[in-house]
């Protein structure tokens, strides 16, 4: 584990721990408030994200900015990061060898961070964070606690473009999430 945020980015510059760093662009640290209370964590970048070298730049991720908007939420006040750094080819989801060689990246960001609040976007956050026993479906909107940390599973923003429904789901877990971090 690196003690500052410089050597732990440092480390993953030439990172080749899986098979996605062949067909990367940009490796995705991670952006935001290095001080921030509140933590979202999605599931790997997408085509935007592996060009900009950004999470949530994309679609989606504008679509999440709305989001914030609609309840008062800043990117700039959280962090954001993903459980895989590079981008998975064609947007499939990451297999396992390859989050689980990420995932000690994600625990760094987490422990150097310190965040009250982590924000779990989608199955596959939820499930490697949380254990693969949750479904997204179930535990979204339900606060889970673990070590000191509460997490609010919720709907992946990408959901939230094939389904509409969706949507208001998705305002209602961040408004739980503002009022838990007042
Ligand atoms: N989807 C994700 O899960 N993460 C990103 O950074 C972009 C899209």
């Amino acid at each position: 584990m690196f003690e500052t945020w410089e050597e732990l980015e440092e480390s993953i510059k030439d990172c080749n721990k899986c098979k996605l760093c062949k067909t990367r662009q940009n490796i995705v640290f991670g952006v935001g408030n290095k001080n921030a209370n509140i933590m979202f964590i999605g599931e790997g970048p997408g085509a935007d994200e592996d060009k900009q070298g950004e999470p949530f730049v994309g679609k989606a991720g504008k679509l999440m900015n709305m989001a914030f908007q609609a309840v008062g939420l800043r990117r700039e006040d959280v962090y954001i990061a993903n459980i895989v750094k590079c981008r998975p080819p064609a947007n499939r989801n990451p297999e396992e060898d390859e989050a689980q060689s990420c995932l000690n990246y994600l625990r760094n960001q987490v422990m150097l961070l310190k965040p009250k609040i982590i924000v779990l976007l989608g199955s596959v956050a939820l499930k490697n964070i949380l254990g693969k026993e949750y479904g997204i479906t179930a535990s979204r909107g339900k606060w889970v606690e673990k070590k000191d940390i509460k997490y609010m599973p919720t709907w992946h923003p990408a959901a939230l473009l094939r389904d509409e429904t969706k949507k208001i789901d998705f305002i209602n877990d961040l408004k739980l999430v503002l009022k838990e971090n007042n």
